[in-house]
């Protein structure tokens, strides 16, 4: 594995929609794996593809449920209990700040192997979902932030 360079904010690319990924193959397997390592080295509970430079609909998650969970094309089925929460990202260093998202999302997504699935997330896993599949339509949690 191999760790990756994370684009900061005011890059352009962090702003730009990312496309669906229908390649199924060992190099995408590569780039999750390299996507996880660099999150992890971060000390990140998520990354996109596009914070890697690479504009694919995909993030690895570090979930509290379920551990490393990669999610390839999802797709929100519902999205409830919106609450205000903390957060940060690894494209915008020494910033935080609170935000409304769904604190209960289910997404339909495929795994590394084109395999379909449906999952639902809660609490803090239901917000690093959200903010993940924002970056996937050039949106920033600075966007979406709250008094
Ligand atoms: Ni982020």
């Amino acid at each position: 594995m191999a760790r990756l360079t994370i684009i900061k904010e005011g890059d352009p690319l962090l702003r730009k929609h990312s496309k669906l990924v229908t390649d199924f193959s060992p190099r995408l397997h590569t780039l999750l794996d390299d996507m996880q390592e660099t999150m992890l080295h971060a000390n990140g509970v998520g990354i996109a593809a596009v914070q890697v430079g690479v504009l694919y609909r995909m993030a690895v998650l570090l979930t509290d449920e379920f551990g490393i969970v990669e999610i390839i094309n999802p797709v929100i089925k519902t999205a409830k209990n919106p609450r205000v929460s903390s957060e940060g990202c690894l494209s915008c260093p020494g910033i935080s700040g609170r935000v409304r998202r769904p604190h209960l999302v289910t997404i339909d997504y495929q795994d590394r192997d084109g395999k379909s699935h449906t999952q639902t997330f809660h609490g803090r896993d239901a917000v690093c979902c959200g903010h993940e599949m924002d970056h996937m339509d050039g949106i920033l949690f600075i966007d979406k932030l709250q008094n």
